[in-house]
């Protein structure tokens, strides 16, 4: 303003009016732009930017609050310089602790939070005040919108018990929103991904923690007969540490173990066609569930999800390998019958493949199953071998 009247002050009438009309132009545009961002002029230009820490703290500024940036800052300060002499003075008394997880070392082990959840919080209010429930269970379903009447029926099965978590493999989330339960749900979306590969990326061991037993779902399952408070107690009854409800036997079933027997709560074992089990207590006569409907302990779950192959999303042979995770397999891997489910076998996922040489869709995924199958195999008998080999035995036999 100074610069522009003083310049205006030695020119002609005329052209000192020209200036004086652009300066008011000038004035009202600068206020209108004030008006338009009133937040963005509070919080971000009052504030020399050398002040603020590594963290932004500027956007915790409100009015309302009536705590400035600047208390905040103070406060922060002083805490730091106050105890900072017990940690600095020494070189021995650096942080450095080696049995915090890899990496975390220079944190003193007290602030690390090594594990999470799923449980949503609150933006205000006390921390310790925002769960009035924590489940204790955990169950996901890799869902295309086409299915939602489906999943609506399932998702009822489960109490407020269960943390609810939908994986959409069709880039629609909010449009579950019709249902009252999903906005309690979490909602994971990545388009065209197969369930092993959302389990893989999202329920690292650590993340579900909480969770004593996690249901790993599809979608195109028959829940009428089946209730998960009630499965659950059966299965800490019988101590099944990978289990799955019994399937409803009219429908074509691959395997003897998972039909469901109308006489028990569950079983372990089963007969199979002559030939078909070497060892009885082996799959497919035991230790093994499919992969359409598991539920896994959490310690059983942190050992299954290290054997997940990031690029194996189908997780063909998966099921004759979960054994490896519980000892012994044949006692804590088993079918819960009073609970069961109906395999209503539609083919939703695999639709979502590619038309390659005229042929539909899920044959180019059903012939990556196949494919992922072997390379499954002949990955663990190679990763074994491998290990046994450096033990300087031999010998494969587990
Ligand atoms: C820091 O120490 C000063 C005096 O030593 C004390 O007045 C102040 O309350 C302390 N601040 C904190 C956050 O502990
Ligand atoms: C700061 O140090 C004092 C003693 O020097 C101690 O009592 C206090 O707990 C320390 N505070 C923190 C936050 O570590
Ligand atoms: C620094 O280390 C020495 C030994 O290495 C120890 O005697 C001394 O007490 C330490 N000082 C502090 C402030 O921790
Ligand atoms: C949820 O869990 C609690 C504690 O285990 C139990 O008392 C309650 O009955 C459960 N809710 C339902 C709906 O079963
Ligand atoms: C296994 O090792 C033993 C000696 O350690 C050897 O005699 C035997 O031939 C080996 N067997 C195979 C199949 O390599």
């Amino acid at each position: 303003m100074g610069i522009i009247s003083r310049s205006a002050a030695g020119r002609k009438p005329n052209e000192s009016m020209r200036l004086i009309v652009t300066t008011f132009i000038g004035v009202v545009f600068g206020f209108f732009v004030g008006v338009s961002f009133p937040t963005l002029s509070l919080t971000k230009l009052n504030i020399p930017s050398s002040l603020l820490p590594t963290v932004d703290l500027s956007y915790i500024e409100d009015k309302k609050s009536g705590i400035s940036t600047q208390t905040i800052l103070n406060a922060w300060s002083s805490t730091r310089s106050n105890n900072s002499s017990s940690t600095q003075s020494n070189d021995t008394s650096k942080i450095w602790v080696t049995s915090n997880p890899r990496g975390a070392e220079r944190l003193a082990p007290g602030i690390i939070a090594a594990e999470s959840d799923f449980y949503p919080r609150r933006l205000w209010g006390k921390p310790s005040e925002d769960l009035t429930i924590k489940p204790k269970y955990l169950v996901t379903f890799t869902v295309g919108y086409s299915q939602k009447k489906n999943i609506d029926a399932a998702v009822k099965k489960f109490s407020e018990n269960f943390t609810i978590l939908l994986f959409h493999y069709d880039g629609q989330t909010t449009e579950w929103d019709e249902f009252e339960w999903s906005k309690r749900a979490i909602h994971v979306s990545a388009r065209k991904q197969t369930k092993w590969w959302y389990a893989k990326r999202f329920l690292h061991p650590d993340i579900v923690a909480p969770y004593d037993y996690i249901f790993i779902w599809d979608e195109d399952l028959g829940v009428e007969h089946f209730n998960a408070e009630e499965y659950i107690k059966l299965v800490r009854k019988h101590g099944l540490e990978i289990s799955q409800p019994g399937l409803e036997p009219n429908k074509g079933l691959t395997w003897q173990m998972t039909k469901r027997r109308g006489d028990r709560e569950v079983h372990k074992v089963t007969e199979e066609k002559p030939g078909w089990c070497t060892d009885p207590h082996l799959p497919p006569c035991a230790g093994f569930v499919e992969i359409m409907a598991p539920v896994f302990s959490r310690d059983a779950w942190r050992c299954v999800w290290y054997m997940i192959q990031n690029d194996l999303v189908h997780g063909w042979g998966l099921d004759f390998a979960l054994r490896k995770c519980v000892e012994p397999a044949h006692e804590k891997i088993g079918v819960v019958d009073r609970q069961w489910i109906v395999h209503q076998s539609v083919p939703s996922l695999g639709n979502q493949g590619e038309v390659k040489d005229g042929k539909a869709p899920w044959h180019g995924v059903r012939e990556r199953c196949r494919k992922e199958w072997t390379m499954f195999q002949s990955r663990m008998a190679n990763a074994e071998n491998a290990y046994f080999k450096s033990l300087g035995s031999n010998s494969t036999t587990h």
